[in-house]
This record gives C-alpha cells, sequence and structure tokens, in this order.
C-alpha cells in the first residue's frame, strides 16, 4: 500500500469547466458573458478564502449561488429565470475535452485517483456523473468533510486520512496555481494544469511541474 501513488485532481477549472455555464447562456448573457462568469468565479473564490478567516463554514454550493448574486447585482442583471438557469448548468457543469481520455489511460496505467475539492458532495456528485467519469475516478472527496476550504492544510490531510498513504505519493492537479502551492505547501507533489496561461504566485509551496492540460502531461509521459 505505502509505495502506491495517488492522482489526487481538483475539480473546478481543472476537471470542469468553471466557464461553462456562462457560456451556454452567452446569447441571452450578450456581450456580458465572459466578465460575468469572471466575476462570479473570482467572488466565489474569496468568498471561500474569508469563510477560511472567519472560521466559518457553509456548503459551496451556498458560496456559489452568493457569489453568482454578487456578480449578477454588480453588471446590473436582475433576472431570477437566468440566475436559476445558470446555476442549473453549474450543478452538471461539463468537463474540459480531453479530461475523459486522460482519465481513461491514467485508469488503464491502473493509477489510483480521487477529486479533492471545495464543491459540496451534491454537486461533485451531479458533475462527475453528468460527465460519465463515475467509473475512471476511484474517489471522491470534498471538504464537506472537514468544514474548511482550500488551502487550509485540513482539507490536504483528508486524502491522507481516507487512502492511508504518505504525502509524497500523493501527486496533486489542479488549475488553480494558489491551490498548487497549497497542496505543496502541505507536502504533495504538484502539476499545475496552467489552462489559462497565468504567472505563478508568489506563495509558499512550489509548482513541481507545469503543463497547459492534462493532455499534455500524458503526452510527455510524466507519470510520476
Ligand atoms: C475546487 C475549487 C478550488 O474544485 O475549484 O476545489
Amino acid at each position: 500500500m505505502e509505495d502506491e501513488k495517488i492522482y489526487v485532481f481538483d475539480a473546478y477549472g481543472t476537471l470542469f469547466d468553471v466557464d461553462h455555464a456562462c457560456k451556454e447562456m452567452a446569447i441571452q448573457l450578450g456581450n456580458n458573458w465572459e466578465k460575468l462568469s469572471s466575476i462570479w468565479r473570482q467572488k466565489q473564490l474569496e468568498y471561500s478564502w474569508l469563510y477560511n478567516s472567519m472560521s466559518k463554514y457553509v456548503s459551496f454550493w451556498q458560496i456559489t449561488k452568493d457569489s453568482l448574486e454578487y456578480a449578477m447585482n454588480s453588471l446590473s442583471m436582475n433576472s431570477a429565470k437566468i440566475k436559476n438557469e445558470l446555476l442549473d448548468l453549474y450543478f452538471k457543469i461539463s468537463a474540459f475535452e480531453e479530461v475523459e481520455e486522460v482519465l481513461k489511460k491514467i485508469k488503464k496505467n491502473k493509477i489510483k485517483t480521487t477529486i479533492l475539492s471545495n464543491g459540496s458532495y451534491d454537486m461533485l456528485n451531479s458533475a462527475v456523473k453528468n460527465s460519465k467519469f463515475d467509473e475512471l475516478i476511484s474517489g471522491i472527496i470534498s471538504v464537506d468533510e472537514c468544514k474548511k476550504f482550500k488551502p487550509h492544510r485540513d482539507v490536504y490531510q483528508l486524502v491522507i486520512d481516507k487512502f492511508n498513504i504518505n504525502k509524497k505519493k500523493c501527486i496533486f492537479f489542479s488549475s488553480n496555481c494558489w491551490d498548487i502551492h497549497g497542496a505543496s505547501n502541505f507536502g504533495f507533489k504538484t502539476i499545475w494544469v496552467n489552462r489559462k496561461k497565468l504567472g505563478d504566485e508568489y506563495l509558499p509551496g512550489i509548482v513541481d511541474l507545469q503543463v497547459n492540460n492534462l493532455n499534455e502531461f500524458l503526452q510527455k509521459n510524466h507519470i510520476l
């Protein structure tokens, strides 16, 4: 058991496209769809960090609803119908196009996988089911288990507790650079899936490897 490695995937932004809901509604939202998506995501993350700082916890779904409310208000949008449609789409969010094939190849290599996400179990189960990843991922871990959000150390510890594995055997994939630093600071090996070609963050922890998408990780045959 001790030598077995596990690939740990962040969910939102890494496996699943956080812009998907607004993109799907681009016709109704007009030119504002990208702006709305970006404010919604940024506010969602800020709220998760602020809840951590206040030692408070609500589910990520609540935060997702509140941050959408904030984002729509900031752009003077007030349609309850659009809000509900966006939330429905977010609940069954789509995966990035390469993910399914990559997960299949990883499974073929008999490497264990888990999701580790701020998302609540209902959100994550819905996303996994919608993309038909049920058979492709060995586990789902939600921060519901520790009632803190990333990058709190207790979140990364959940993987150790669930799989009884050494930190160094955990290879953590995220498109969120701050999450990569959090995981590295905890002791995981890290693969930054830099989908938006952003610069590195000035935070504790390091990026062990950087790729543009998960396919590139496999093509380079970086099976760590
Ligand atoms: C998650 C957030 C960080 O899935 O996107 O944990």
